[in-house]
């Protein structure tokens, strides 16, 4: 992990847009993913999304990069150590990545008092958008609350009335679950009762599903990802729950990153989510095929997140960025049309606007596919008490 690398563009060296462009050398990148522990899979995807849209958008920039990647293990105190071995002795130029909301809280501080933009491809901690915003943070990937919000009224919209919720104890599972409640509480639904099990540390579900069966609930939501999201939906399953209490959640429960490693449990199970592999664009079939082509596999949100993260860096550089500050003040205006549709970054917080897709995994020809039942429009978070400074000076 601690190894740099250098990624194989074409046109290495100059390009004729970019003659003067002021990164002399390769422009140095920070990638900060946990690439050990529950979110092991997840990093995976990001890095190959990354370096994807390196190769596919990186060509005609100009510029070259170089990859110095740290493993933050899902632990806030080594993401922040992480943080400043790149930033003070690698030097780096910009960092990407952070997979957890944890590590994200836990760094903030460093990225925006060392003045270094931090591309946040994964990790949705609302406050990093929100009353701790920067303009050294710009968000590619999603907050907590955008993905869960809209399911407050679909849900009460559908029939559901009464919901247990269930999410692992730290920073993304409360504030999913608290995006919701507010939400499906203001459409009318009642959330009945709530467990929170042990973040990296539950194993056995069964004393939660139990709550969950005695509430009475109508169904189940919850937030569960990577690992803790193939025990949790197998065994919900495995409880004989499904039937009677059908399963929501945010859409990282079933992602196409691990759906088939969960199975027929995870089949008929309902969620929402930013981006699913089977959104119908042209830009998401080119993003299919070539991922595919590359790892073997269909790109999950996760893939894509790294893909469009590579995308607006580079989109920032074309755009003149010549340095950490430049490239700071550039990445929040990139704009382009990519697998997810219109990506656009909200000045007002550095988030990005999009629409949120409710869908279901279905059994498909090649295994569990996602098939959407509604798609939400793009509703910019509330400032959340976020007052971005005009200018980086
Ligand atoms: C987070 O901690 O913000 C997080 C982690 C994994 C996900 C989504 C959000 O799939």
């Amino acid at each position: 992990m601690k190894t740099t690398l250098k990624t194989a563009l074409a046109g290495l060296a100059i390009s004729t847009a970019m003659s003067s462009a002021a990164f002399a050398e390769d422009i140095k990148v920070g990638v900060l993913l946990p690439y050990s522990g529950v979110f092991a899979a997840l990093a995976q995807d990001i890095d190959d999304g990354f370096t994807l849209g390196l190769e596919t958008f990186g060509a005609d920039s100009g510029a070259t990069f170089q990859l110095v990647r740290e493993d933050t293990e899902v632990k806030p105190p080594v993401g922040l150590a992480k943080t400043k071995k790149l930033v003070l002795q690698d030097e780096v130029d910009v960092l990407m990545g952070v997979v957890s909301s944890g590590v994200l809280g836990a760094i903030r501080d460093t990225v925006d008092g060392a003045k270094v933009p931090l591309i946040v491809a994964n990790a949705g901690n609302d406050e990093a958008t929100g009353k701790d915003c920067s303009p050294y943070i710009t968000r590619i990937s999603f907050s907590n609350q955008q993905v869960n919000r809209p399911m407050g009224q679909w849900m009460v919209d559908q029939g559901v009335k009464r919901v247990f919720t269930i999410a692992p104890d730290y920073a993304a599972g409360r504030q999913m679950i608290d995006a919701f409640t507010t939400a499906f509480t203001a459409a009318g639904g009642e959330v009945i009762g709530q467990d929170w099990p042990a973040f990296q540390k539950t194993q056995d579900y069964g004393p939660f599903l139990a709550n969950a069966r005695a509430s009475g609930a109508d169904a189940v939501f919850v937030f569960f990802a990577g690992g803790e999201a193939i025990s949790f939906v197998k065994q919900y399953d495995s409880f004989g729950m499904k039937a009677a209490m059908p399963l929501y959640g945010s859409g990282f429960l079933t992602s196409s990153l691990y759906v088939n490693a969960q199975g027929p449990a995870a089949e008929g199970v309902i969620t929402a989510l930013h981006y699913v592999p089977t959104l119908d664009n042209p830009e998401n079939a080119a993003l299919v095929a070539a991922f595919k082509a590359k790892t073997g596999r269909i790109p999950s949100e996760y893939a894509v997140q790294g893909y469009d993260s590579a995308r607006a860096l580079i989109e920032a550089v074309k755009s003149g960025a010549t340095d950490r500050q430049t490239l700071a003040a550039a990445l929040p205006k990139v704009s382009f049309t990519g697998p997810r549709g219109e990506l656009k970054i909200d000045p007002a917080t550095n988030n990005v606007i999009q629409p949120i897709h409710v869908y279901e995994t279905v059994a498909g020809a090649d295994g569990l596919t996602q098939k959407v039942l509604a798609t939400l429009p793009a509703e910019a978070d509330p400032a959340n008490g976020c007052t971005m400074p005009a200018a980086i000076n």
